[in-house]
């Protein structure tokens, strides 16, 4: 019979350290900042992805992993693509009172792109958010602490920070006459078969083309943050000013739109040479309108950002050294040398495991010989060996490791002298 694969863009983590660790960073890093921690379903409604990330979107589009019915299921269900709309609804649903609604949260999210290094079609994410405040300063102080938290807690260096404005809605309306204006003109005659249609559906995503010709024609492009009105300028030289009073230090990129609907004014990634095509390990922005889009009585201004968990971890790889990554416990290895010492060698091991120590029985019967090359192999601090005659002394034979010393201690004083 043939084995079965696991699903095309998935992979199995082996090894969790590395994934933990930037998860617990990430907790006590952001307990600084007052943010608590949610959890919210990985099913979720294909409407509020609908009508959140906006219908003409790649994740809507193409991307969305529908689970289709059965006799069990209502319609419409899908694996959550990312967090923010699902946050959102959470704070409607749960008729959250105390704003600004600080909160993060992580684990998977689905999306069925074109798997490469760097994009599954599961990753992984951490989503911070604050919901209900319409402060600048508040895009501020959520971009430092990420910056911060990438700097200082994950020790990473080779990364840069972009930022640009979108505006208001009214801002935005306008900017599409005049983005139009531009495609319609000679500027922009060879455009790729994706930016005509997404100049019809969607207009200002034609930033996110991919082709290089685009790319390049779409530099000569009129800029959103030219077409700001009086009260967006202001914020936008606002964050600018108040990201180098914080010694943030972020480019401006004009042409970043981010893949998704919901976004207004304030929008940045972080991205690393380090990572190829998917360079971007950080995304997010402001998003007033998400609340109402979603069916609450008032808006609430918002802002938030995801980062990759996956696409970090290959960051972190050439440093991994460096960083203080949790040392595994010292292990305890215990051998009984026949199966008539197997039971004592249970007793032993829950004597020592209810102390906290961390312990290993050797119970396939190998011989001394191979059983030592396993406790090597492991790692282990101690060897407990049980033979016939220490079943008879109420001893263990415990031998360090690392010295190759050994000596008989009673069976009722191993707890003391393991940990001595
Ligand atoms: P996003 O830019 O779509 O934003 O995703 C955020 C991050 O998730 C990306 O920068 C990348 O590191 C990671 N990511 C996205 N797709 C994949 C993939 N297929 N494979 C591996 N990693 C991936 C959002 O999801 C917004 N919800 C962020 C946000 C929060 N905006 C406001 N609040």
């Amino acid at each position: 019979m043939s084995i079965i694969s696991r699903v095309k863009g998935t992979q199995d983590f082996l090894e969790l350290t590395v994934y933990n660790f930037i998860i617990d960073q990430f907790k006590t890093h952001v307990r600084s900042y007052h943010f608590t921690e949610i959890a919210t379903p990985i099913l979720e409604p294909v409407e509020l992805f609908k009508r959140s990330l906006g219908p003409y979107t790649d994740v809507v589009t193409k991307e969305m992993f529908i689970i289709n019915g059965g006799e069990h299921e209502e319609d419409g269900i899908c694996l959550r693509p990312e967090a923010t709309a699902p946050t959102m609804r959470a704070f409607i649903e749960n008729s959250i009172q105390t704003v600004p609604w600080k909160v993060f949260s992580y684990g998977p999210m689905f999306r069925h792109e074109r798997p490469q290094k760097g994009r599954y079609r599961q990753f992984h994410q951490i989503n911070v958010e604050v919901i209900g405040s319409s402060a600048i300063a508040q895009d501020v102080q959520l971009i430092t602490m990420l910056d911060r938290f990438f700097h200082e807690k994950l020790q990473l260096n080779n990364y840069a920070l972009l930022l640009n404005f979108l505006g208001c809605p009214d801002d935005r309306l306008q900017y599409r006459d005049k983005l139009l204006i531009f495609l319609n003109s000679d500027a922009a005659a060879d455009i790729c078969e994706t930016c005509k249609v997404r100049k019809e559906k969607n207009i200002m995503r034609i930033f996110d083309c991919k082709n290089p010709a685009c790319q390049e024609m779409y530099r000569n492009a009129p800029r959103i943050a030219d077409s700001l009105c009086e009260a967006c300028e202001k914020e936008w030289a606002q964050v600018q000013e108040q990201l180098a009073l914080l010694s943030v230090s972020h480019a401006y990129a004009p042409n970043l739109v981010r893949g998704l609907d919901y976004y207004n004014k304030t929008v940045f990634e972080f991205v690393s040479e380090n990572l190829g095509a998917q360079n971007s390990f950080c995304g997010g922005g402001r998003y007033d309108q998400l609340a109402s889009l979603l069916g609450a009585k008032e808006d609430q201004p918002s802002i938030g950002a995801a980062m990759g968990i996956e696409r970090i971890m290959l960051l972190l790889e050439p440093t991994l050294d460096t960083l203080p990554l949790p040392q595994p416990p010292a292990l305890q290895v215990i051998m009984p040398l026949s199966a008539a010492q197997q039971p004592l060698a249970l007793l032993l091991a829950d004597t020592l495991q209810a102390q906290n120590f961390c312990v290993e029985v050797l119970l396939e019967g190998d011989s001394m010989k191979s059983m030592m090359r396993k406790a090597n192999k492991l790692g282990a601090a101690y060897a407990l060996i049980l033979g016939d005659e220490e079943q008879q002394n109420k001893t263990v034979m415990v031998k360090n490791m690392t010295t190759g010393e050994q000596e008989h201690v009673a069976q009722a004083d191993v707890v003391g002298y393991l940990s001595k």
